[in-house]
């Protein structure tokens, strides 16, 4: 395993530096912020810098993205960057079908590997990728950023203070109009709506609610899902009508082992009428929750309103005025700044991080059941699932 320097600089090389997860939220909200702040805060009060090295297959971009924000090296070549001194850290930000690959070159590297999700493209190879990693003795994490937004983390404090009594259920929007290409760019890239190149809301997104789920509400035991392409032609970045085979909507119904009945929507086939992008809706013995992105609001049991079914008259009662906002008691914090540096602390040996490979390969495990699930029309089991797919439980 590659020897840490924490005297010098950390190093962190960055593969998919130019992409659209890679770029915003990786570089730019999280390492640069860190970095331009003068490191890695440590619990002792004291900050370890950083220094990055991006790799990309696009030679120009990078070299633009490296002199707009002060980085000293790149390449387009991922040997180079992983046989450089002094970058004990690989990162993948790369599209899902070439992470495997990619983040075994770093582990035979002896890196520390922190990347996206999926971690791979079936239970599997994520497992396995997994697997490796531990034999390997690295530090190996995965973006779970939504459990780090600040309207999730003011859902984590109203369940730890008992707020919601027994919880009984949980429904959840996500989703907006991804515009078809045609008469407006798409906000997506296009291999997101092609399944042969690794696309579709149920392995983007599945493996998103596999964490936020089993983090918030306990372990999920089945599963039943119904995909659709509702938009079955697209346009791609160079103008080009695509066939669009991967699914872009979701419709999902989760079982809990020992909880509340969870359902969520997932959809980029939807025109947003919600305060945020995503948002669910907790009901619980002794209050309820709306929870966004960013805000959420409660209605406790001795606040709640006594509706009264009449389709006869216009209902007077304004119900969104009958909720109150938790606050943002701390600044809020960039969800994927906050997970980098609980990764980088865990690999400095100072503190935990918490989502490993093997959380992420229980991520492709539900997206797989789930897309299953739609294949035979009936409700899944994760357990017999994981042992139809790898021949035991574990
Ligand atoms: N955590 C989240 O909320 C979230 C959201 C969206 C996407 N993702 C994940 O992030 C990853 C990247 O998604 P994105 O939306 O940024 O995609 P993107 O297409 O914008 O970026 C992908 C990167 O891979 C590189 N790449 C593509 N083809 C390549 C090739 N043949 N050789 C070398 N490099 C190549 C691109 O240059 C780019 O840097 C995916 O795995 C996706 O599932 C995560």
């Amino acid at each position: 395993m590659t020897e840490l320097h924490t005297s010098q600089p950390l190093g962190i090389i960055v593969n998919g530096a130019t992409g659209r997860m890679g770029y915003r939220q990786h570089l730019v909200r999280s390492l640069l912020a860190i970095r331009d702040s003068g490191g890695v805060p440590l619990p002792n009060g004291t900050k370890q810098p950083i220094e990055l090295y991006l790799v990309g297959r696009n030679a120009e971009k990078l070299k633009e993205v490296a002199e707009a924000h002060s980085i000293k090296r790149w390449t387009t070549d991922l040997d180079q960057a992983l046989a450089a001194e002094g970058f004990p850290i690989y990162f993948d930000a790369l599209i899902t079908q070439l992470r495997v690959p990619a983040i075994r070159k770093a582990i035979a590297a002896g890196k520390h590997i922190y990347t996206e999700k999926p971690t791979a493209e079936s239970y599997a190879e994520a497992l396995a990728l997994a697997e490796e990693a531990e034999a390997a003795g690295i530090h190996n994490g995965v973006v779970h950023d939504k459990l780090y937004l600040p309207g999730l983390l003011k859902l984590r404090r109203l369940i730890d203070s008992g707020f919601f009594g027994e919880i009984l259920s949980v429904r959840g929007e996500f989703g907006y109009w991804v515009f078809e290409g045609d008469w407006q760019p798409a906000q997506r890239p296009s291999w997101n709506y092609r399944a042969e190149d690794g696309g579709g809301i149920v392995v983007d997104m599945y493996p998103h609610w596999n964490y936020v789920i089993e983090n918030l509400f306990g372990s999920i035991s089945t599963v039943y899902a119904t995909t659709r392409t509702h938009i079955p032609q697209r346009v791609d970045e160079s103008g080009s009508p695509y066939t669009a085979t991967a699914d872009d909507a979701a419709y999902g119904i989760f079982e809990l082992a020992d909880g509340p009945i969870v359902q969520l929507n997932s959809s980029w086939a939807t025109r947003v009428n919600r305060d945020e992008l995503v948002e669910f809706h907790v009901d619980g013995t002794r209050g309820s929750a709306v929870v966004g992105l960013f805000s959420a609001k409660i209605q406790e049991r001795n606040a709640t309103p006594k509706p009264v079914w009449n389709p006869d008259i216009p209902d007077p009662r304004d119900y969104s005025a009958t909720w109150s906002a938790v606050p943002q008691n701390e600044p809020a914090e960039n969800g994927f700044k906050l997970q980098w540096i609980e990764f980088l602390r865990s690999v400095l040996g100072a503190g935990e991080h918490r989502y490993d490979f093997r959380s992420g390969a229980a991520g492709m495990l539900l997206a797989e059941a789930a897309l299953a699930s739609h294949e035979q029309g009936r409700k899944v089991s994760l357990t017999e699932h994981a042992q139809n797919l790898i021949g035991g439980p574990q």
